[in-house]
């Protein structure tokens, strides 16, 4: 059944397919944006409609919104929820502490809230998002399009007195126009290589006129699921300090794979 599935897909599958087991009924449910949250959605999604499963999601962007609503999950605002049991969502990059880089698809100012208002976040990934260090990937910041030249230049010169490799500030581009965010903000996003204090990176740069919010996940993130091509999910707990790999039947895929192709 994930023959057409690219090893990296089939990956992400896994990953999104283990994190089912944080879900039960009853419970409201964050949902992140990106590829590998995509499968998640899709994944409860056929819980819903062929399990029973009884969920609210709280999308972390207009897309996983409407793929949820394909998908049959009842879809509510974070102002309704107030307070989640779990968000679950991708990631760009997570380190050793499972400090997160994420906005690589623009959502990171929902994501971030949503997160923070959950009693538990969930992470999955494939192995490539894992590093010893952050910053390869270059690190979103979401910008007030008023003055945004203006907070380019305070974030490139704070950049200067800080431990990071790379200083490349650039401008997300959607085409020819600007990115603009799910707010109607603008992304920048620094290419930094490799982040020496991200802890202290994140605090800085949210007290830069202009930022709304950066990509750095810091103490946020609770549960990292890394999904293998092979069917294999380790999932890694900070807060028990526990590992553990099962496989992932990839039999129970099939009606998803069906409708992704759909
Ligand atoms: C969306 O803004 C991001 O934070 C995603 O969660 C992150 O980019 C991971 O996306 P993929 O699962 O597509 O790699």
């Amino acid at each position: 059944m994930t023959d057409n599935l690219s090893p990296i897909d089939t990956a992400k599958f896994v990953a999104a397919r283990r994190a089912c087991d944080y879900v039960a009924s009853g419970m409201r449910v964050g949902l992140g944006t990106g590829s590998t949250a995509a499968w998640l959605v899709k994944s409860l999604g056929e819980m819903v409609r062929e399990e029973g499963l009884k969920i609210t999601g709280v999308p972390t962007s207009a897309r996983t919104a409407d793929l949820a609503r394909a998908a049959g999950i009842e879809v509510v605002s974070l102002e309704e929820a107030r307070w989640l049991d779990v968000t679950i969502d991708g990631a760009d990059e997570f380190d050793p502490e499972m400090n997160l880089i994420k906005g690589g698809g623009g959502a990171l100012l929902m994501e971030k809230i949503v997160a923070t208002a959950s009693d538990q976040m969930v992470v999955i990934a494939d192995t490539t998002k894992e590093v010893a260090a952050l910053g390869a990937f270059p690190l979103p910041v979401e910008v007030i399009p008023f003055g945004w030249q203006t907070t380019r230049g305070l974030i490139q010169e704070t950049l200067s007195g800080l431990d990071v490799m790379g200083d490349r500030v650039v401008q997300r581009m959607a085409g020819d126009a600007p990115f603009v965010t799910d707010q109607g903000n603008f992304i920048l996003d620094l290419h930094l290589g490799r982040i020496g204090n991200a802890r202290q990176l994140a605090l800085i740069l949210n007290q830069i006129p202009g930022v709304v919010e950066n990509g750095l996940f810091i103490d946020i993130c609770d549960v990292v699921i890394i999904g293998h091509s092979d069917g294999r999910a380790e999932v890694r707990d900070i807060n028990s300090g526990t590992v553990e790999e099962s496989l992932v039947p990839m039999g129970e895929a099939a009606n998803i794979f069906r409708d992704m192709a759909d």
